[in-house]
Order: C-alpha cells, then sequence, then structure tokens
C-alpha cells in the first residue's frame, strides 16, 4: 500500500511542478503576469523554490513520526524541483532582468547583501544536486550525510535573503524561518529517540 503511494506522490510532483511552470509561461504568452511580468517570475520562481526546500525538510520528520520510510524516495526529487525553480529564479535574474550585463550586475546589485545571501544559497544547492546521486552518495559514504546537512543553512540563508528585499513587513520571511526551525528541531529531537 505504502509503495503504491510513493509512486502517486512522485507522479504529482511531477505534474504540479510541470503545471506550475508551464502556469508561468502560460500567463507571460497572455500578458497576465501584472504589470511587472519581471518581477512577478522573480518572485514566483523564488517562492517555489522555497517552499519545496522547505517540503526537503519535511521528508525525515514525516519518516519518523509516520514510520512512512518511502517517503525518502521523493526527497531527491523534490530538492531537484527546488534546485529547478532556484535556476529559472536565478536566470531571470540575471537573463531577463540585467540582460546578462555583467559589468551592470557588478556596479549595481552584487553588493546587495539579499543578492549575496541569494547568490550563496544557489552555489551551495549546485553542490548539492550535483552530488545528490547514487554514484555521488557511495563515493561520499559518511561524508555525504554531511555535506547534504548543508540544506539546513541554505533553507535559512533563502529566509535572509526574503527578508532583506521584502520593502514591507517581514512576516512572511519569519513565518517560513520559523518552520525551518521547527523542522530542524524535530528532527534533532526524534532522531535523539
Ligand atoms: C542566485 C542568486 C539569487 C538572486 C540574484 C536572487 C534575486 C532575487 C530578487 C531580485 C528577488 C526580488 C523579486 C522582487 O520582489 O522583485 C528575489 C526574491 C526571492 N527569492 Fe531570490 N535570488 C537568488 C537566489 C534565490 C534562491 C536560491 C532562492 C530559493 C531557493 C530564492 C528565493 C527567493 C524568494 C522566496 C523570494 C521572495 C519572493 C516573494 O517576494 O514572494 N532566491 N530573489
Amino acid at each position: 500500500m505504502k509503495s503504491s503511494l510513493i509512486v502517486w506522490i512522485k507522479v504529482f510532483i511531477h505534474i504540479a511542478a510541470l503545471y506550475f511552470t508551464g502556469l508561468i509561461f502560460w500567463d507571460y504568452l497572455n500578458d497576465q503576469l501584472t504589470a511587472n511580468p519581471i518581477e512577478e517570475i522573480t518572485k514566483r520562481t523564488g517562492k517555489y523554490a522555497l517552499i519545496l526546500l522547505v517540503l526537503t525538510l519535511s521528508c525525515t520528520p514525516v519518516k519518523i513520526l509516520f514510520g512512512f520510510n518511502q517517503i525518502i524516495k521523493a526527497r531527491r526529487q523534490i530538492g531537484l524541483y527546488s534546485f529547478f525553480f532556484a535556476t529559472l529564479h536565478f536566470f531571470t535574474f540575471l537573463g531577463l532582468d540585467y540582460s546578462f550585463d555583467f559589468d551592470l550586475i557588478l556596479k549595481d546589485v552584487i553588493k546587495k547583501r539579499f543578492v549575496i545571501a541569494g547568490f550563496s544559497a544557489y552555489l551551495i544547492l549546485i553542490l548539492l544536486a550535483a552530488t545528490s546521486f547514487n554514484n555521488a552518495r557511495r563515493k561520499l559514504g559518511r561524508q555525504w550525510y554531511n555535506l547534504h546537512a548543508l540544506i539546513y543553512p541554505v533553507a535559512s540563508i533563502v529566509v535572509l535573503h526574503f527578508a532583506w528585499l521584502v520593502k514591507s513587513g517581514v512576516l512572511e520571511p519569519l513565518l517560513y524561518g520559523t518552520l525551518i526551525s521547527l523542522l530542524l528541531i524535530l528532527k534533532l529531537s526524534l532522531l535523539k529517540k
């Protein structure tokens, strides 16, 4: 029963990711992305990447609390979709917002703390995505778990990135920050038992 459930969960994740990616393209082609389409694409892709990061972090607590070991099979898939949306987010910023004008980026935005935070998080995500496959896991052995524990600092840096760029009210980033802290505390206390 649980093994067929995980298949459905994985299919659902593929369909949801495809749907939300397709929706961005659809809304773009049909002029439905607000008066500032580039900002809207940046916001949507950033938000999807963060939500998927939080879902990735939820897998271990779900596994331990509900004895649903199979959920770990979906963890890599969810993490890779987070990386996928973070990549769309990064290239929207580089390509659509700044037309790959690296001089302007270096002069204008590279020093902004939210950009430094976003870029650091993205670099670590590249490392995690590149080592998420079975052969890297085998080669790295125990080190793999230490490396992939970086997902918690990444999520925290993304929350900082979000908090530093919102113009008014940090309630939403604060909620994500609280959720991520709770998931970490839950994981640590469940693993101790
Ligand atoms: C690669 C470096 C990154 C750059 C240059 C960057 C740039 C930006 C910019 C310019 C915005 C503001 C959009 C706007 O309000 O106009 C933004 C928002 C955001 N970014 Fe990033 N970002 C980066 C990495 C990331 C990563 C890795 C994540 C998540 C995994 C992320 C998640 C978010 C979130 C959640 C928002 C807020 C969305 C909202 O306002 O609803 N960013 N980013």
